[in-house]
């Protein structure tokens, strides 16, 4: 046993200790388990380094410049205050200790309700998961739910503690018995190993001496299978890839691509395809911070590489093996963890962050929930925090990615809410579904500008938001009568009208929404290009599809305009006598009522309906445009 480090030990500490490999593992099971009990042991007994030193050594390791360490390190503080900017409380704690062979990074998540998003958080990066079994109580539901979510998140190593085995008189019987049951339960779980380990963490019997209570069981110590487990996951045989973080161009010579190899080897010589392009080149020189260059890297490595050829490409893409490339997809199925309150909207746009790579995406199809109890699968239509289920995902450009299980890091994501900028969900790919893999964008002669330069007008979508009987159609129509008599061509796309025919097959839940103003948004964007001018009336209540909207068209195209009619007047009115019919309890999800209205944040243009009258504001309106230079012809301007 050794006594704790002072501060200034640490450098000593750091040198000693470099050159060991890492073991990050992942502990599961609750209070009542021991698993604060086990942990501490493992700090206790061996060159324990509690979490308030952590900070110190950090700082430490990063003036003194050990870089093998300060790179796991900062890795795991950065890891929390990234989770913490993206303001999720994610209990996870990180524990560092190391013994003479190797040294470890623990994670240890609370098995309270949140258990899942933390779980995942912990698992995420782990090789290895401790799961923890109360003698007494046997292999229980959350053994099981604990188990599922570790082979989701691709660990293939598992430690069976059966701890508190002093409390069944360390019998073999009973243990041979959990043993039975967990095997039983774990066959269709895909792990790889699984070490089961009778041991007290209380009096410390198998976790770091051999126990003499013991004599029958012949396995090793929990601390001899955290030494000796394989922790290579042998990513070096795997085909290369390299997402690009970004591109070094220090001069007019140089141009490098920096990153870390995810997995696989690369030798100069060897030939790399840019996983979306296709393009191919071969390695000129390996180069890795602070050192001269290499011949070879291998997977874990930061390095930068320069190709032979002038190839284009940009932080996000992806080197890889030419001859083992990865999966390029606009679609693709997935195991999705959601993780947070707000529940997911099918057809809703969300980022989804792969690698150095963020594009845009949403869920098409939920396949099926899986319990997480007692892996059942059942239909769902939406998935709530702390829900597990297989997805069909539609990204808005083709992505370049693994399977999970092949490759964690290539095939691992996360999906990010646009507003709040919050993690939302933790997804690992299974398979590319690309149906029609040969569709390619058709280069077209006449442009959007040589449209609208025959219309002599600029196009651009005037997009109407508020309450239903908040007068938005009332005033799109004047509006576009006033165009229309100014020479201009447009086109009305009215939600009760786009209800009747494109999109007929939506109803009001907060995904259909979704997916109408989807539908309404490329619509119009059709349109703009047609060179039209698109007055587009929907109550369009969430801002995530507004924001979609916007986002289709180009700077200045999109015109946000806020019919900002109180709910109070909007139900006095009550022009469809919809608003009786919902209070009477006759409409569901009745907007403002029953099912939320988000007011724009920052409109172009607000109209107010209470004071003034919908001739007035149809003027102000087109007195906008005009000052906006939207009502110049073409004989104005160039484009
Ligand atoms: S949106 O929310 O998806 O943008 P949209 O503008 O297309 O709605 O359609 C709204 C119109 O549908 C309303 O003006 C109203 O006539 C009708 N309607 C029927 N049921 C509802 C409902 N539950 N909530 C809101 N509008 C409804």
């Amino acid at each position: 046993m050794n006594k704790p480090l002072a501060p200034n030990d640490f450098e000593a500490y750091l040198d000693r200790h470099e050159n060991k490999d890492l073991l990050r593992f992942l502990t599961c099971g609750s209070v009542d388990d021991g698993k604060s009990t086990l942990i501490g042991r493992l700090l206790f007994d061996t060159k324990l380094l509690f979490a308030d030193q952590l900070a110190s050594l950090e700082r430490d390791s990063k003036k003194h410049g050990t870089v093998g360490e300060e790179m796991d390190l900062a890795l795991l503080v950065d890891g929390l205050e990234a989770e913490r900017e993206q303001g999720i409380t994610i209990d996870v704690a990180y524990r560092f200790f190391a013994t003479e062979k190797r040294k470890f990074i623990v994670a240890d998540t609370p098995g309270h309700e949140q258990y899942t998003r933390n779980m995942a958080t912990g698992a995420s990066n782990a090789d290895l998961a401790v799961i923890l079994i109360d003698a007494r109580k046997g292999v229980l539901t959350q053994t099981r739910r604990h188990s599922f979510i570790v082979s989701l998140l691709g660990i293939r190593q598992v430690v069976l503690a059966v701890n508190k085995i002093d409390l069944v008189n360390y019998s073999q019987d009973v243990f041979d018995r959990i043993v039975a049951d967990y095997r039983a339960f774990a066959a269709e779980l895909g792990f790889e190993r699984i070490t089961p380990i009778p041991l007290s963490a209380r009096y410390g019997d198998n976790v770091f001496a051999r126990s003499e209570n013991l004599p029958w069981f012949e396995g090793p110590t929990l601390i001899e299978e955290l030494e000796t487990v394989d922790v290579s996951r042998d990513l070096n045989d795997k085909p290369f890839r390299m997402p690009v973080q970004w591109v070094n161009r220090p001069n007019l010579d140089f141009r490098g691509f920096s990153g870390t190899i995810s997995s696989g080897t690369v030798q100069v010589g060897d030939k790399l395809a840019v996983a979306a392009s296709g393009r191919v080149s071969a390695v000129k020189s390996i180069v890795a911070m602070g050192e001269d260059d290499k011949a070879r890297a291998i997977a874990g490595e930061a390095v930068t590489l320069t190709l032979e050829d002038e190839v284009d490409i940009s932080r996000g893409d992806v080197l890889s093996a030419a001859d083992n490339r990865p999966a390029v997809s606009d679609q693709f199925s997935a195991h999705l963890i959601w993780m947070h309150e707000e529940p997911l909207a099918l057809g809703r746009t969300y980022l989804l962050k792969l690698g150095t790579r963020t594009v845009r995406a949403s869920i098409a199809e939920i396949r099926h929930t899986v319990d997480v109890n007692d892996l059942s699968e059942k239909p769902a239509d939406t998935l709530k925090l702390n829900e597990v289920a297989l997805v069909h995902v539609t990204a808005q450009e083709p992505l370049a990615f693994d399977p999970y299980a092949e490759n964690r890091t290539g095939g691992g994501f996360i999906l990010i809410d646009r507003l709040s900028n919050l993690t939302i969900a933790a997804g690992t790919i299974e398979e590319n579904l690309h149906r029609a893999s040969n569709v390619h964008w058709q280069a077209l002669d006449i442009s959007k500008g040589a449209r609208a330069n025959l219309k002599g007008q600029k196009p651009a979508v005037l997009w109407f938001t508020g309450l239903s009987g908040a007068g938005k159609s009332t005033i799109a129509n004047l509006v576009e009568k006033r165009l229309h008599s100014l020479g201009r061509h447009t086109y009305l796309l009215d939600g009760d009208n786009v209800r009747h025919g494109l999109n007929k097959d939506l109803g009001f839940s907060d995904a259909d929404r979704a997916e109408n103003i989807r539908r309404v948004a490329e619509t119009a964007k059709l349109m703009v290009d047609a060179g039209l001018i698109v007055l587009a009336s929907f109550i369009s209540p969430f801002r995530a599809e507004r924001e979609l909207a916007r986002s289709l068209l180009q700077p200045g195209e999109f015109v946000e305009i806020h019919v900002a009619t109180s709910l109070e007047v909007a139900e006095e009115r009550d022009p469809k006598g919809l608003y009786k019919k919902a209070r009477e309890g006759q409409i569901a999800n009745f907007t403002g009522i029953s099912s939320p209205y988000e007011a724009p944040e920052n409109p172009e243009v607000v109209l107010d309906t209470a004071s003034v009258s919908a001739e007035n504001n149809a003027e102000t309106l087109v007195s906008w445009l005009r000052a906006g230079g939207y009502l110049v012809s073409s004989e104005d301007w160039v484009i």
